[in-house]
């Protein structure tokens, strides 16, 4: 078990485009590892690499199922991911960010996405989302983008709830 530390706001990292992985070796590999370890130590709904202070395509997503709770989270790692849809349907919900503590903040995102991209062995991906699975998402894909979820909220205030940070 090996986790990393989290950068905050406002370390320039978080704003840098990731760049793209090429190289799907064993360096690519224990970012993984311990990006999972970072995400379960901080009981996060997912984590993005820039968080962890490394500029490369990678997001962890981790959701379980909004029906039946009894079913166990499932944890999704794409690299190298890109939204190819929108919805126009948006729907506005409340997101905290492991590199933003103590605050949340009211996001409108699209209620459904579909995200191309690679898995962890360079596989291509296609996954079609929606709901909280599409909010994480979006929030993690913004990450590689250098943009924070504070940028598009209508309103920020401070956490006084259990929530799960992204
Ligand atoms: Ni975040």
């Amino acid at each position: 078990m090996a986790t990393r530390e989290i950068i905050i706001v406002p370390h320039p990292t978080l704003r840098k485009k990731a760049e793209k992985v090429t190289d799907f070796g064993p360096e690519l590999q224990q970012l993984i590892e311990d990006m999972i370890d970072t995400l379960h130590e901080e009981s996060g709904s997912g984590l993005a690499a820039p968080q962890l202070n490394v500029s490369k395509q990678v997001i962890l997503v981790e959701f379980g199922s909004e029906e039946d709770e009894e079913i166990p989270p499932k944890l999704y790692v794409t690299i190298n991911p890109k939204i190819t849809r929108f919805s126009q349907q948006m729907v506005t919900g409340a997101e905290g960010c492991l590199s933003i503590p103590g605050l949340m903040g009211e996001v409108d995102r699209s209620e459904e996405v579909v995200v191309e991209g690679q898995d962890r062995n360079g596989e291509p991906l296609k996954m079609s989302l929606q709901g909280w699975a599409a909010r994480i998402f979006q929030h993690e894909i913004d990450h590689i983008n250098g943009i924070l979820y504070s940028d598009r909220a209508i309103e920020v205030w401070e956490a006084d709830e259990e929530y799960n940070p992204v």
